[in-house]
């Protein structure tokens, strides 16, 4: 009896110490400190921009400033310095910040006036007015964002069933109806609009771009293509191709990311299973293709040259984001913890000082790859690995919070 009473006890302790063990990881990052690291790097880089109308977009390798740029068409990371603003009010309440938020998002709005460019439109409005209305409710901010929605909606192709993402591409590379990874992260904007007083259909267009990228985007073990290209008569699949990653065969490190984000948001917004246990297998291959031991993934998975190939911390910031939300989602505890795990590993090293800037830069992070083919924005500081870095943190910090 005695020994049973011993085990059990043993057993209890071995028990509670791995559960702590679990919490541990979570305590040991500082969330509060990198939030606050995050508010003291936007500071210096509104004291460094001045009074501007101008966008900053990136930190070139050899650079200590960032490149500012129009919050033009086209400027498809507009968005980003805004949204970037809202979630360090959102954290820190500091009012300067949120003037200057206000000041950043509502230069975009001509933007929500145009016909549509290109897809990048929920990049561009919903990163930045979306947060805007989420953090303020200003019914202005709400009536622009429904209004990118159905502009967003008229690069719909029903014959296809997804959005064009770039109708520039459809005559210099003979791409007919051509649609990008990247696109995942539009559909947000198209949701929330259906639920909230726009036009229910956009809510069907989301679902049916999403059904047909999952249907036609991947290879059999869930690595994706950057562009799939369609027919647009009998609305067929063409070919998969890349743009940004390495080769039409490998697997660019943030289309992925774009992946498990894009498909963690259509099931949060579907609650359809289907998508859930897609999302799964597509974050599986990026977590079981990570480097060993690292949690930054090289720019391209399959790039030649690993380990010497550049970084891109955008791809882990994205996925750290989406993974953290996927953890909420999740119906199987133990991918649940798998998830949480994995976001707060990549959080951990992405806050390391190989990967913040800290005093060297403004940015918050360095080693991101923007377009390796182009051999532009290599090694950089970019601002969508910020925006998704903070909007990390913050979820890292509500859900450790709430729970
Ligand atoms: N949307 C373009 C990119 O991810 O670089």
């Amino acid at each position: 009896m005695k020994v049973i009473k011993i085990t059990a006890i043993i057993f209890l302790f071995f028990l509670i110490a791995s559960g702590c063990a679990n919490e541990n990881v979570q305590i040991k990052f500082d969330v509060d400190s990198n939030l606050r690291y995050c508010h003291n790097q936007a500071q210096r880089t509104l004291t460094e921009i001045g009074d501007t109308t101008l966008i900053p977009r990136n930190i070139l390798k050899d650079q200590q400033h960032w490149n500012l740029y129009p919050a033009v068409i086209g400027e498809w990371t507009a968005g980003f310095w805004p949204g970037i603003l809202w979630y360090v009010y959102e954290n820190s309440k500091d009012e300067k910040i949120k003037a200057s938020a206000i000041h950043y998002t509502e230069l975009l709005y001509p933007l929500s006036k145009l016909p549509a460019y290109d897809h990048d439109l929920g990049f561009q409005l919903f990163c930045s007015y979306g947060n805007a209305f989420r953090l303020t409710g200003n019914g202005e901010y709400k009536q622009i964002i429904l209004n990118a929605a159905d502009t967003l909606a008229t690069l719909f192709n029903p014959v296809v069933g997804t959005i064009l993402s770039w109708p520039r591409e459809v005559k210099p590379r003979n791409w007919p109806h051509n649609t990008i990874m990247d696109n995942m992260l539009n559909l947000e904007m198209l949701y929330w609009a259906s639920k909230n007083g726009g036009n229910k259909e956009l809510y069907n267009i989301a679902t049916k771009h999403a059904e047909t990228t999952m249907k036609n985007h991947f290879r059999p073990d869930n690595s994706s293509y950057h562009v799939a290209v369609y027919d647009t008569i009998n609305g067929e699949f063409i070919k998969g191709v890349t743009h940004q990653g390495y080769a039409d065969n490998t697997m660019w490190a943030r289309g992925q990311a774009w992946a498990i984000y894009g498909y963690t948001v259509v099931y949060r917004e579907t609650g359809d299973k289907k998508f859930l246990r897609f999302v799964e297998g597509v974050a599986d291959k990026y977590l079981d293709n990570l480097p060993e031991n690292e949690y930054v993934p090289f720019w391209d998975f399959n790039a030649p040259n690993i380990p010497n190939e550049p970084k891109d911390a955008s791809s882990a910031a994205i996925t750290a984001s989406a993974l953290l939300e996927l953890s909420q989602l999740e119906d199987d505890e133990i991918r649940a913890s798998k998830y949480k795990q994995a976001a707060t590993n990549m959080l951990i090293e992405l806050s390391s000082d190989k990967f913040q800037s800290g005093e060297s830069k403004p940015s918050f992070l360095l080693h991101s790859t923007g377009h390796w083919p182009n051999k532009s924005e290599v090694d950089a500081s970019i601002n969508y690995a910020d925006y998704y870095y903070i909007e990390a943190l913050t979820r890292f910090k509500k859900y450790n919070s709430d729970n």
